[in-house]
């Protein structure tokens, strides 16, 4: 049995969950090498990772219809309830009871960008990054609503440095440090198709961050919730990294959300087509609300057609909620029902008989859309996708950059054009800034777009 001075209930336990594969290169490591190994075993809850397993292969919800949701505003009682609750939103985040909090602790594999996915250059003309973007939309939502919104930033272990750095470096991109918090989320080890944990390197295992369900434990566990709390938060604004046209503060939304007293609201949008990589909103069995991801509807459930001739699960989610400060902490309290696992079955980087290799194995990562079912009341709103949803996903095709950019330009121009302002026939490229306007009532009906080929407007 290996030893090592003062990781004597870590070793125990390893043996004791019979993953004492994980020491087949002790001998060759060095003293430091042996400490980060077991600093790594330290971290493992291993009846955790004893019952994700055993949950491995359970099957999918089959139980479920679409979810009804608020539609858009079409007859004047919807038009004034929509006012109603821009008012009632409005006076909640004059008030200062609204804290926003985006998730990037993820690995953004996809898109192939080396470092954290908020550092991406997502604006048209400007090159912004998507956490500038952000950043700027807070500091004018403060501005125009006269308040205060903390800033809450979810990473990852391997991207936290980094983020931080950055953060720094840009100076806040405007904002007021001590109202940016940043706080990392928990790690969770992948295993391999029998169960046992992987070697990354010969004293490492490998790991992934618990997915953006891991975020509310996290937000009760780094102490963020109660800084929330401190401030006078009742309502947050949950936010994905990727989507640089998110409408961070929206009195409407949170007006909904406060005048029915929801634990939990979300935006729905019209899902583009069958095979878009959007989870759809729904109605289990059970009766609750929830989302049932993109990769777990059958291709014969994402092509349904209603009787309209409609998609039949058309409510997409474009991870936009709001949260009551309350419900995450019924819901994080030690009593509180914790969130389910997904499993992913995933080429691993692992090392077999002393060299790098790749292996098949699972990973697991708790949803946070995995709360709405948990939720007392919840209320789902429909919201136009164009002035909302330009994802930045991948490296070229759909939800790109080169997507990205078209939906901006789309955007902009429509609000500009809404204002009557005329748009020369030389502009090419357009992006408004979020200090300039976040939406288009805020562009001044006398602007003059200036002849160029490129316009900026900040
Ligand atoms: C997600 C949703 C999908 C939705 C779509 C909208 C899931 C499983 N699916 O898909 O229903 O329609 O967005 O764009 O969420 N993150 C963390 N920690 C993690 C993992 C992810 O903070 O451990 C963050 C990422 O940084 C990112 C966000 O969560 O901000 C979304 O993660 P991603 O894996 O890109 O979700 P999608 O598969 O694109």
């Amino acid at each position: 049995m290996v030893t090592f001075k003062g990781y004597e209930p870590v070793i125990e336990k390893v043996y004791a969950h019979k993953q004492e594969h994980v020491f087949e290169y002790w001998n060759s490591l060095l003293e430091s090498e042996k400490k980060e190994l077991l600093d790594d075993l330290a971290g493992i809850d291993y009846d955790l990772i004893k019952q994700v397993y055993a949950h491995t292969h359970d099957g999918r919800i089959t139980d479920f219809k679409p979810a009804p949701f608020i539609k858009l505003p079409s007859t004047a009682s919807e038009h004034e309830k929509f006012r109603q609750a821009h008012k009632a939103g409005e006076a909640h985040i004059r008030a200062g009871k609204v804290a926003a909090f985006l998730v990037a602790g993820g690995q953004g594999s996809r898109l192939g960008y080396d470092g954290p996915k908020g550092k991406f250059p997502a604006g048209p003309v400007s090159g912004k990054t998507l956490f500038h973007f952000h950043s700027e939309k807070i500091r004018a939502s403060q501005k125009k609503y006269g308040t205060v919104i903390p800033f809450f930033i979810m990473t990852s272990r391997d991207n936290h440095h980094e983020t931080e750095t950055f953060f720094r470096e840009q100076s806040y991109f405007g904002l007021d440090p001590v109202n940016v918090h940043f706080f990392t989320q928990n790690m969770i080890p992948s295993l391999d198709l029998k169960g046992k944990l992987i070697l990354s390197e010969k004293n490492r295992i490998f790991m992934n961050p618990d997915g953006h369900g891991g975020s509310l434990t996290a937000l009760r566990t780094s102490g963020a919730l109660a800084t929330m709390k401190h401030k006078g938060i009742e309502t947050i604004s949950y936010f994905q990294v990727d989507n640089p046209l998110v409408k961070i503060i929206d009195p409407v939304f949170t007006g909904f959300h406060i005048l029915e007293s929801a634990d939990v609201s979300s935006k729905a949008l019209k899902k583009a087509g069958p095979d878009e990589k959007t989870g759809v909103f729904v109605t289990f069995g059970s009766g609750s609300t929830g989302i049932v991801e993109y990769s777990d509807l059958t291709e014969e459930q994402a092509a349904m057609k209603g009787a309209d001739g409609e998609l039949f699960f058309s409510a997409a989610n474009p991870a936009i909620h709001l949260f009551s400060l309350k419900f995450i902490e019924n819901l994080t309290g030690s009593q509180g029902p914790s969130l389910p696992y997904h499993t992913a079955k995933k080429k691993i980087p692992a090392i077999i008989n002393g060299v790098p290799a790749e292996i098949n194995g699972y990973k697991y990562e708790k949803f946070v859309f995995d709360a709405l079912p948990l939720s007392k009341k919840n209320i789902l709103l429909e919201t136009p996708r164009e002035e909302e949803f330009a994802p930045v996903k991948n490296t070229s095709g759909p939800d790109s950059i080169d997507t990205a950019h078209e939906l901006m330009q789309g955007l902009f121009r429509k609000w500009i054009l809404s204002r009557g302002i005329k748009i020369p026939p030389s502009v090419r490229l357009i992006e408004i800034s979020p200090e300039f306007a976040l939406c288009a009532e805020d562009i001044p009906a006398d602007l003059e777009i200036p002849s160029m080929e490129k316009v900026f407007l900040e």
